[in-house]
């Protein structure tokens, strides 16, 4: 163990953990809207000031200051320093980190290291098959059959195993030692009277295992790095298994990859939306309709590590699925999977092809516009919901009533507290025709709302109507709350909004052309922190939200800050780097004015008591 971390191991290394689970293993966390909270480990308390954010993956605590990233934390509280704490963190993440000066060496050493190597080297394998091998042309006509071009079958790395039992095998299992590492790759197979006989020495390869996958065409399935870590075979014909997958190996949890995730983010494309698939050719057809954010999971249910990955990646989720009963089937399945994880801020929907389409087949016939026109206008899941619950009951009946609120109920109370839950709670509320308040009551009190958040916002506007037309008009909550607080006058200090753009996206500060000279002067503690942080960003771009919110916590307005970035109000993308240019603006020019003013009266007494060196 020696050698630098790279950074940009560190940065996947965050991206892969999930802060609340390693508090969580070590100080007991309860769930609060958003936040996570507890008593603080690192002072004596009795009530709970300590908080985790999982969105923004840190802890504070209000009552000592103590803040940081999970890095931070295992640092403080296992009394660690940064390797131990990030070799730490790795070990939990089944990663091995890849030591600057001894990157090889260091990979040669792990295992899971030679089984990547090893799935790597069947990946050029296969790869090569697909150009060289005698019966190429079947799987090329296959894979132009399905309207692929050679280019995008390059981009997801298609390949072609050929039919025989030991072509992998002999051509990368060369010793024992390498056969091994096939075989706890899940590449090869040991064969049955193998594993019972006494190992023999003189045994040759081809008698001891036989090759997965055969004259099939090679999906590589990658990791969020990009490294090959199992693969999907598909028969050329009509014969079953049409897909076969390499089993579950050191490297390869099929219950949480989703394919097609490196190969959006690697298409240099942003998106605000990713569109779940169910199969391998579902992807690579939507990518080769330019439609480039669209995952797959693996033959399995989507379940919560998936939407948890694609939440980190983005605000909205377009679960697709077949229009037919198997569809509305999985697609419910789906929604009963999500609703403990619709935070706000988070939309899920879902697009319901006609029955027997496949995104594959769909987007072919309709084209890339008209998809991602259903794709725009697909149904919000509380509509989903509420259809879904609603279709065989007479909701006009009182016997329907009953019904429906028990059902909703269950479900509602899956969603965490926050705005999300009260506008489903409103709807239902809206359907059997009750107060909101009388529902709370039936639903044990449990509070839907945060009391601390934007709460009396909403509350007073008397929110009911305006959320339930907002929902119906399919429009955006962020927006309303923002409009609502407006609405309300409520508002912070102009320096603490654009210190609170500015933490969120650190490289909008290098966009500033105006001279900031005149904020040096400023004595107002929002104001100061946010120059310090604009420099901070200019003297070294690649300052990222974590160390300028270190740089906060030490100063008086760290505790204020933390608060802020929790708050409900998030500003669209689009309107981000505009709206901090312009409370940019708007501070230095009443800093101008101030400072005019300050010039103005000096001149005029200077006039009337050239004596005095006093300014007013
Ligand atoms: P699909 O049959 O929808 O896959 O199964 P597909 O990609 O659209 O297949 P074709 O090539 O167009 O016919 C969805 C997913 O279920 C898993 C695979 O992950 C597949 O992509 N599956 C399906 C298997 O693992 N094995 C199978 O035999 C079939
Ligand atoms: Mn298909």
């Amino acid at each position: 163990m020696a050698g630098l971390i790279p950074q940009s191991f560190i940065d996947d290394l965050l991206h892969r953990t999930d802060i609340v689970e390693v508090i969580d293993k070590r100080v007991s966390l309860k769930k609060q809207g958003n936040n996570h909270t507890a008593c603080c480990p690192f002072h004596e308390e009795k009530t709970p000031s300590f908080s985790v954010n999982q969105d923004r993956q840190f802890y504070y605590c209000f009552g000592c200051g103590a803040g940081g990233n999970a890095i931070g934390f295992i640092m403080n509280f296992d009394q660690a320093s940064f390797p131990q704490a990030v070799e730490n963190l790795a070990k939990d993440a089944g990663l091995e980190i890849p030591y600057q000066e001894s990157e090889a060496q260091a990979k040669k050493n792990s295992q899971n290291g030679l089984l990547i190597e090893a799935l790597e080297s069947a990946n050029k394998f296969y790869q090569s098959q697909i150009r060289h091998h005698n019966n190429r042309a079947a799987a090329i006509s296959y894979l132009k059959g399905r309207g692929l071009t050679g280019k995008i079958a390059q981009e997801f790395g298609l390949g072609y195993a050929p039919p025989g039992w030991a072509n992998l095998l002999t051509s990368i299992g060369t010793d024992g030692k390498q056969q091994r590492i096939l075989l706890k790759a899940g590449l090869i197979i040991e064969k049955p009277q193998n594993k019972t006989q006494t190992k023999n020495q003189s045994q040759t390869a081809e008698q001891q295992y036989y090759d997965r996958f055969r004259d099939r065409i090679m999906f590589p399935i990658r990791d969020s790095r990009g490294r090959t870590v199992a693969f999907g075979g598909r028969v050329l014909s009509d014969e079953k298994p049409k897909y076969l997958n390499s089993p579950e190996t050191p490297v390869f949890r099929k219950g949480s990859e989703l394919y097609g995730l490196y190969e959006s983010k690697k298409s240099g494309e942003k998106h605000d939306k990713l569109i779940l698939v169910e199969g391998y050719m579902d992807v690579i057809a939507l990518a080769q309709m330019e439609i480039r954010n669209a995952v797959a999971t693996l033959g399995t249910a989507t379940n919560s590590t998936h939407l948890t990955r694609m939440f980190r990646q983005v605000p909205e989720v377009i679960f697709c699925f077949d229009g037919d009963k198997a569809g509305n089937a999985a697609a419910w399945r789906a929604l009963e999977n999500t609703l403990p994880l619709m935070e706000d801020g988070r939309q899920v929907k879902f697009l319901f092809l006609p029955a027997g389409a496949d995104p594959d087949t769909h987007v072919r016939s309709i084209g890339k516009e008209a998809f991602l026109g259903e794709v725009n206008s697909a149904t919000p899941l509380e509509d989903f919901f509420f259809n879904k619950l609603t279709q065989d009951l007479d909701i006009g009946s009182i016997e329907g009533k009953a019904r429906l609120s028990n059902l909703a109920k269950k479900y509602i109370q899956k969603i965490p507290t926050g705005i999300y839950a009260k506008l489903m709670l409103n709807r239902l509320a809206d359907l059997l025709g009750v107060s909101v308040d009388s529902l709370d009551q039936l639903f044990n009190g449990k509070p839907l709302l945060d009391s601390t958040r934007s709460n009396s916002v909403l509350e007073s506007l008397n929110d009911k109507n305006i959320i339930n037309n907002l929902s119906s008009a399919g429009g955006n909550r962020q927006g309303f709350i923002g409009k609502a607080e407006e609405l309300k006058g409520y508002r912070k200090p102009a320096s603490l909004k654009a210190i609170e753009l500015l933490l969120r996206n650190p490289e909008i500060a290098l966009s500033i052309t105006k001279d900031l000279k005149p904020l040096h002067a400023a004595e107002d503690e929002g104001r100061k922190l946010l120059v310090a942080l604009i420099e901070m960003v200019r003297n070294n771009p690649k300052t990222d939200t974590f160390s300028m919110l270190g740089y906060c916590y030490a100063t008086k307005l760290g505790g204020r800050l933390t608060k802020l970035l929790d708050s409900e109000k998030i500003t669209p993308v689009e309107g981000l780097e505009k709206e901090f240019l312009q409370i940019i603006d708007n501070i230095l020019s009443d800093v101008t004015q101030k400072l005019e003013l300050v010039r103005l009266k000096t001149e005029l007494r200077q006039k009337v008591y050239p004596h005095s060196r006093n300014s007013i």
